[in-house]
């Protein structure tokens, strides 16, 4: 609700402009490959095709844009209904140049029937994240009309949401936050805050109903961490409602979609989410469905991502694993900063040196295609591309590519030095972000502090840790700035590379 009174979000928050982030669930190639897990076609996206992109509820339009960059031949469209988002997301688009995305202000809870929707190209992928559990049953019925009218036969849809029952025991501490926070005075952000001391106060008092619970401890954090207006749009919306699975892919099944894999890679690989016991009870069911609700009763999966596609085709295990095999992957970190082991629903689990490491060995050299990467010497195993892409990817260790990437086009440049003059401030160095790359498909999820030092190296700067330091911590004591300088320092030393192995930073810029 707004401040001001004027209630047109119908109890959606507006008077609080959202964060800029990247969530590389939402990118297509990712999307593609989770298709792939799940066993049935993805899309065939190659260097020369072009590709039709849409985000609802896209916010400022920082992952549309990023996508839009990195992909010139792509046709990207954000649709948000905050006139404050769209007018920041077309102005970044005009900053930089970006002439392949556009930005629609539009309510979707009727814009499947208006005109703006009948002019909108057929759909490759439609993505949303952070949508639709906040919203309301009649913008919900709205997206799954668009949806039916507007994504291709074949096309992928990706939906993220607050999952139940892993936000079962949270519910109430929503409520008291909104509760008490609209009691307080001023803006949604002021609100939330002044609600959530309230749930402070009570988790110092020992309140039953929320001192146990995880996700009590998670929100108490963000508030430390200053993130406010992310809090508003999370706790402070009327029709907020965590959402059962089975319950979405009802929903989605009228706009004829089949749920076809979890976009978190590790979690379509049931050995990693269950023990042996829950394993047992898990196999008597063929339906998707009820494994899927199977697992987040023995997870505490509170955010799903699911992936859907309007008509799955079945790939069998031998087609399954041939276009696996022609995916590129480019490694995220060097390799002596691999890590070995992973956290998951069942437990910790080691990845297995005798495979992995000959294949972690060959990509930090450059990204390399699995099957290239499955034909190597001295490998265990050569039959599991399926388990390679799911552990690399899966641990954002790697990342799916289109090709291999190259030098910063002048479009990827000026993305990089806008967004890092938009959006760096000394409070958000470690907000999720991506520098957008050439070649790759994908831009590259980074960490805000990047984008700066990225941008700064581009703009053929020397490198100047405690000078940037001072710039971005000015308010900071001299030994937190000698930290952050020292920290920057080791981010040069490890990250260049990789940014210029990546399509995101020019060789020029590394030679200053
Ligand atoms: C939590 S934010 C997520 C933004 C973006 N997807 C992200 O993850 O960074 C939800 C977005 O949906 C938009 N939104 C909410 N209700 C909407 C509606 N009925 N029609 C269009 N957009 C809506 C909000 O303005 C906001 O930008």
């Amino acid at each position: 609700m707004s401040s001001s009174g004027a209630d047109w979000g119908d109890g959606y928050v507006t008077d609080t402009a959202y964060l800029p982030g990247y969530y590389h669930h939402q990118s297509p190639l990712h999307l593609n490959l989770a298709c792939l897990l799940g066993g049935v076609t993805g899309l065939a996206i190659t260097p020369e095709s072009s590709l039709s992109y849409l985000e609802l509820g896209c916010g400022c339009g920082f992952g549309a844009l990023a996508l839009a960059a990195s992909n010139p031949n792509w046709q990207v469209t954000g649709i948000d209904f905050s006139p404050a988002h769209i007018a920041a997301a077309r102005d970044l688009a005009a900053e930089t140049g970006i002439v392949n995305a556009q930005f629609i202000e539009g309510d979707l809870a009727d814009f499947a029937d208006c005109d703006s929707a009948k002019t909108l190209p057929e759909a490759d992928v439609i993505t949303l994240h952070g949508l639709w559990s906040w919203v309301s049953d009649p913008v919900r019925a709205g997206i799954v009309r668009l949806i039916g009218r507007k994504l291709r036969p074949g096309g992928i849809a990706y939906i993220s949401y607050n999952a139940l029952p892993g936000w079962q025991q949270a519910i109430g501490m929503q409520r008291l936050v909104r509760e008490a926070g609209q009691r307080g005075a001023g803006r949604s952000d002021r609100q939330v805050e002044a609600g959530i001391e309230v749930v402070r106060g009570l988790v110092e008092a020992g309140a039953q109903q929320l001192s146990a619970f995880p996700l009590v401890h998670t929100l108490l954090e963000h508030v430390d961490r200053g993130q406010l207006s992310y809090l508003a749009h999370e706790y402070m919306n009327a029709a907020w409602r965590p959402c059962f699975h089975a319950d979405v892919v009802r929903d989605m099944a009228a706009a004829k979609l089949d749920w076809v894999a979890s976009a978190e890679l590790l979690e379509n690989f049931t050995p990693l989410m269950l023990g042996e016991q829950a394993r047992a009870v898990a196999t008597r069911f063929e339906d998707p469905v009820m494994r899927e609700l199977i697992k987040d009763m023995c997870a505490s999966r509170c955010l799903r991502r699911d992936v859907f596609v309007r008509g799955a085709r079945r790939l069998s295990p031998g087609e399954r694993d041939a276009a696996l095999g022609e995916v590129t992957l480019g490694l995220l970190r060097s390799e002596d900063r691999f890590t070995w082991e992973m956290d998951v629903p069942a437990g910790r689990a080691a990845i297995e040196r005798g495979f992995f490491g000959p294949i972690v060995a060959a990509l930090a050299e450059g990204p390399r295609q699995v099957r290239d990467l499955l034909a190597l010497p001295d490998l265990l195993r050569r039959d599991n591309p399926g388990e390679l892409v799911g552990v690399l990817v899966g641990t954002n260790q790697a990342m799916p590519l289109l090709a291999p990437p190259h030098e910063p086009d002048a479009a990827v440049r000026r993305f990089n030095s806008a967004a890092a003059r938009c959006f760096v401030r000394s409070d958000n160095l470690n907000t999720g972000m991506a520098l957008a790359s050439s070649g790759s498909g994908a831009p590259l999820p980074c960490p805000m502090l990047d984008l700066f030092v990225a941008a700064r190296l581009e703009q053929r700067e020397r490198p100047d840790s405690a000078g940037w330091a001072n710039l971005l911590g000015s308010i900071q004591s001299a030994a937190e700035q000698q930290r952050l300088a020292d920290f920057i320092d080791r981010l040069i030393a490890e990250r260049t590379p990789l940014w210029r192995q990546l399509g995101c930073l020019s060789a020029a810029a590394l030679s200053v």
